[in-house]
């Protein structure tokens, strides 16, 4: 069975249960790097669908061999630009989870407008988003993470559920969530998190 699903497989939107072959909620992590916590969670969680959409081609690869060398059934990745994907073929109400780790933080000012999180791309996300789905976040950088909260916390449907700062001097960095996780709590650096909740649906 191949686990990597292209985006010319569809026409104008997917159909999830033909991705999985079953009709397990479907759980997306935006931009999944070397896939710690994509395979860490879909190990954990079998009864769980987990789409890992990544855009840079040598972690696309790179997550292909690590998912298959486990043996995962419920991963599928797609290397593609995830906002294009979300915006165009993700069925509306049809995502549990969005997780959101560490996106590019795009430091520079003028650079802000290439962000991931914006106004805008929630505009996108949120209708493909099931009622009760959660939309998490993480980042070291704080600047970016205001930003985050502002744009979900000016959505009608959300509600914030948790924000908090991670201190370095806390946790274990083994424990991290992700590889940037690790590498940045080794560092001393402060993580921040936050988790919403859609409250009510909204399609678009
Ligand atoms: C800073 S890295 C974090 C990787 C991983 N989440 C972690 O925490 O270790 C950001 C990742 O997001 C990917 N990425 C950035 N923009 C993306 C987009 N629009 N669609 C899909 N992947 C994206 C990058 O290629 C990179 O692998």
């Amino acid at each position: 069975m191949d686990i990597e699903i292209r985006l010319s497989q569809f026409e104008a939107s997917l159909s999830w249960p033909a991705v999985f072959g079953n009709h397990n909620p479907v759980v997306c992590e935006i931009g999944s790097g070397k896939g710690r916590f994509l395979i860490s969670s879909a190990a954990a969680n079998p009864a769980l669908n987990y789409l890992g959409i990544e855009r840079a081609v040598k972690y696309h690869r790179l997550i292909r061999e690590r998912v298959e060398r486990r043996g995962l059934d419920n991963v599928r990745l797609l290397n593609s630009d995830a906002a294009h994907f979300v915006r165009a073929y993700v069925p509306p109400l049809s995502v549990q989870d969005y997780y959101i780790l560490f996106p590019d933080p795009w430091p520079k000012k003028r650079h802000h407008k290439r962000r991931l999180v914006t106004e805008g791309f929630l505009e996108a996300l949120l209708p493909t988003l099931a009622a009760g789905g959660g939309l998490h976040y993480k980042t070291d950088f704080e600047d970016y993470f205001e930003q985050m909260l502002t744009v979900s916390r000016a959505r009608p449907e959300l509600a914030e559920l948790q924000c908090r700062t991670i201190s370095a001097a806390l946790v274990d960095p083994e424990a991290a969530d992700t590889s940037f996780e690790r590498k940045y709590l080794m560092q001393g650096r402060s993580i921040y998190a936050a988790d919403f909740q859609k409250t009510f649906s909204t399609t678009r």
